[in-house]
């Protein structure tokens, strides 16, 4: 699979792999904002005839405070790839731009607390921690949990 920065032209796929993927979902006015005022955040993994069939949608928050961080909005990999390492890659991908072109300090996000497979990718494999619980974040009532990590002494 080849993964590359996302491009205003990939936005239709990446709406389209998020509808199938996640109950959160968003107009693509808002991809659009997130395409356009961090380009280099947001990355698509593609199949061999450029299929979008995962992504991740990230952004900087630069908050009240002097503290830079990025966030990542939605990550998705279509059932059909999954377990192949595309998610860790995409994750990567974004921290590492994250912290190199933004100086972010960390990296935040919000997952559901039934969330398994999400959850282990972050904390396992990613090395993020559980900063807070969200109580009923999510529209149908269901916990966030707000997971960190901190991108200062990235490799
Ligand atoms: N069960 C347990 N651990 C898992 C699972 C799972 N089903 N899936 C991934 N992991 C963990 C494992 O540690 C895995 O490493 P391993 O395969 O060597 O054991 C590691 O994460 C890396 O997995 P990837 O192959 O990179 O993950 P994948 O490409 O399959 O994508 C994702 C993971 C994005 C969570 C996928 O399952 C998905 O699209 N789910 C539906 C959408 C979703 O829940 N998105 C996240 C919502 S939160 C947010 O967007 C901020």
């Amino acid at each position: 699979h080849n993964i590359r920065l996302a491009r205003p032209e990939d936005l239709m796929g990446m709406q389209a792999a998020n509808l199938e993927n996640l109950p959160e979902n968003y107009l693509m006015k808002f991809w659009m904002y997130h395409a356009t005022t961090w380009p280099q955040l947001s990355f698509v993994a593609e199949d061999e005839k450029g299929g979008i069939v995962g992504y991740v949608l990230a952004k900087i928050d630069e908050g009240d405070s002097k503290e830079v961080h990025g966030h990542v909005n939605s990550i998705s990999v279509l059932r059909s790839h999954r377990r192949l390492g595309l998610a860790k890659k995409l994750m990567l991908l974004s921290q590492e731009a994250m912290a190199t072109i933004y100086k972010a300090q960390y990296v935040s996000l919000h997952v559901r607390k039934s969330n398994k497979a999400a959850i282990a990718l972050y904390r396992d494999t990613l090395g993020f921690e559980v900063a807070d619980i969200e109580k009923k974040y999510y529209g149908d009532g269901e916990d966030a949990l707000k997971m960190r990590l901190n991108l200062e002494n990235m490799p």
